[in-house]
């Protein structure tokens, strides 16, 4: 049966900055990660064929860059484009913006950020993603946490309320095999 493999990118600048958005690259930590990612799945899969699909965004390239396989780059798998808020902290947004900052907190996924996205409006341009994952084998998406969510959400039946808030951790391969109605779902943590 098919898989669809995912995973953050590796720790990134910004990450241990507490910085959202942007374009940073890999730290020491997430350098290792994506060292150690082909093991992991060369483990899982063996020698069944695989693509790897990444965003454009240079820590998705990066985190992927050790894996010998056919690699896809889609601008539709770019991070939840904050707006104003893009390389701010929260904590920046919460004093520069607070009802903003409030307003999310009540609708997460309905709410967009000035000049920015909502979860609502990725949903919507994850769509093309969707259905050629669909349509696929097995695929290994190196993402981002919001974007990872959704195409989470999607195959897991989640609602729009808990969609926004999986946790979708650092360093961690999910795997989920399509079954009739949801998914079976394993976990891999890779401690770095
Ligand atoms: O902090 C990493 C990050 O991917 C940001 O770039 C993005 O804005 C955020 O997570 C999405 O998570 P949340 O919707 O919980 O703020």
């Amino acid at each position: 049966p098919r898989n669809i493999f995912f995973s953050r990118h590796g720790e990134s600048v910004y990450n241990l900055e507490g910085k959202i958005g942007g374009d940073s690259k890999l730290s020491p930590r997430g350098r290792k990660y994506a060292l150690a990612l082909p093991e992991l799945i060369k483990a899982n899969l063996g020698d069944q064929p695989l693509t790897v699909w990444t965003s454009t965004l240079k820590r998705t390239i990066e985190t992927a860059k050790h894996l010998q396989y056919p690699k896809l780059q889609w601008k539709a798998l770019d991070e939840l484009d904050a707006g104003v808020c893009d390389g701010m902290t929260y904590e920046e947004i919460e004093a520069k913006y607070p009802e903003d900052y409030f307003n999310r907190d009540e609708d997460k996924f309905n709410y967009r950020y000035r000049g920015g996205e909502s979860y609502r409006d990725v949903v919507y341009r994850l769509e093309p993603v969707i259905m050629e994952l669909e349509r696929q084998q097995n695929i290994l998406i190196i993402g981002h946490q919001a974007i990872l969510r959704c195409i989470y959400g999607y195959f897991q039946k989640l609602s729009q309320d808990d969609l926004p808030y999986v946790k979708i951790p650092l360093h961690t391969v999910i795997k989920l095999t399509p079954k009739a109605y949801t998914c079976q779902e394993e976990r891999y943590k890779i401690d770095i």
